[in-house]
């Protein structure tokens, strides 16, 4: 989508609801970013953020007096809370914890800001943060799907290092993601619900093709971008089906995952989920497997001085897929990992595989692709292409879905 944050937010009235935890004082640069993009910023905050970050901060960034409590006769005669609630074009709750994640889903309204939650008929998203085995506990998920069911929005959390030491999903996404994914929101129709009855095979990670009971030859893919592909595509209401080398990710919400191993393992599931309408082949697949699997470990000593290991190609699960026959699929999108002439090799491959778009991303380079949270990437299809400049894989992921989309409906 060409339309910039700026166009999408200018004067949109939103509400931020700050959450008491650690992560509050990122919400500071939420609402510097949105002020940015010409947004009215109205904050509330929880006793517990209060507890954080002072009023007086986000008084002097959104050039608003902050609401704290239901009970504040001055403010409530200025502006009444469910004037407010009904003020508000779009609710931001960041960091959302734990507790008020659980008080939005069943509908407690016991204070300022989850009777304002209540009251508004506004889009509402939630930006996460918290102990990873807070995000992972079987409560959390299920107040994270009822909520997802009625709607709400859930940017984030990112996987990385929490503010207790430890590392795992959790983290509140950083807040240019968050402001970014608010305004893709604000651009789709629905409260960002524009992938509706769209059927999404996304495969993600590497493979791993064993030698022998204890060895493999795999790669460095961590499965991000796919993860985060999948995430933002159910977000958007998107039917997903995952198809997962072995990594190290957790199942994004609403996200109907398969776990494999090897490439024949990921064709399999690949042609189990269809029929489908968009494949999305992020999956770093060997190209190579060994001819077979020794049934006990190989020792040193089997090849004298060296080894030589008999490899076979691997079935090439998108060239096969770009056929098409029987898949029902209207868009098929590849990945090229390149090191070196990344335009020319991915060009190449958007042709010989008859893909609908292709999307290239340099490896080899510090801080971007395999195994790192950002990426930047240039995408083809036969008559153009979209260039995206560094940024989290969540965030590209958003991006890249607004371009699916629109080649969708090319
Ligand atoms: O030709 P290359 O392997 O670089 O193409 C990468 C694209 O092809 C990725 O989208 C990857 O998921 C897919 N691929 C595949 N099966 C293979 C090899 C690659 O689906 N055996």
């Amino acid at each position: 989508m060409s339309t910039s944050i700026a166009d999408i937010l200018n004067g949109k009235r939103v509400l931020l609801c700050v959450g008491g935890g650690i992560a509050a004082y990122k919400a500071l640069e939420v609402v510097r970013r949105l002020r940015a993009a010409g947004a009215e910023v109205q904050v509330a905050m929880t006793a517990g953020a209060q507890r954080f970050v002072a009023p007086l901060s986000f008084q002097a960034l959104s050039g608003r007096t902050v609401r704290t409590s239901l009970w504040d006769e001055s403010a409530e005669a200025a502006m009444g809370h469910i004037e407010l609630a009904r003020w508000a074009q779009q609710v931001l709750i960041a960091p959302a914890t734990a507790d008020l994640l659980a008080k939005l889903a069943h509908g407690f309204a016991g204070d300022l800001v989850t009777t304002l939650c209540l009251a508004t008929t506004a889009p509402i998203a939630v930006a996460p943060a918290m102990n990873h085995c807070m995000w992972r506990h079987p409560a959390t998920r299920a107040n994270i799907a009822l909520l997802q069911q009625r709607g709400v929005r859930v940017i984030g959390p990112e996987d990385g290092l929490l503010a207790e030491g430890e590392s795992g999903p959790g983290r509140l996404s950083e807040p240019e993601s968050i402001v970014a994914a608010l305004a893709s929101g604000s651009a789709t129709h629905g409260g960002g619900r524009d992938l509706a009855g769209v059927r999404m095979v996304v495969t993600a990670g590497p493979t791993y093709e064993d030698l022998d009971p204890v060895r493999y030859l795999g790669n460095r893919s961590s499965g991000k971008m796919g993860f985060a592909i999948a995430a933002s595509a159910a977000r958007r209401g998107a039917e997903v089906a995952l198809i997962a080398g072995p990594v190290h990710l957790d199942t994004p919400v609403g996200v109907q995952r398969m776990n494999v191993r090897s490439a024949r393992q990921m064709r399999e599931a690949v042609f189990a989920a269809m029929p489908a309408d968009i494949y999305v082949g992020t999956a770093a697949v060997a190209d190579f497997a060994p001819l077979a699997i020794a049934p006990q470990k190989i020792k040193k000593t089997a090849g004298g001085e060296g080894l030589k290991l008999e490899l076979v190609r691997t079935p090439d699960i998108l060239a096969e897929v770009a056929k098409r026959e029987d898949t029902g699929l209207k868009l098929v999108v590849g990945f090229a990992a390149e090191t070196d002439d990344v335009a020319r090799y991915a060009k190449q491959k958007l042709a010989d595989k008859h893909l609908d778009l292709i999307v290239a991303n340099r490896v080899g380079v510090p801080g971007c692709g395999f195994e790192s949270d950002n990426n930047a990437m240039i995408a083809f299809w036969p008559e153009g292409e979209k260039a995206f400049s560094e940024a989290p894989k969540a965030r590209l992921a958003e991006e890249l879905i607004d371009l699916i989309l629109e080649r969708l409906q090319a």
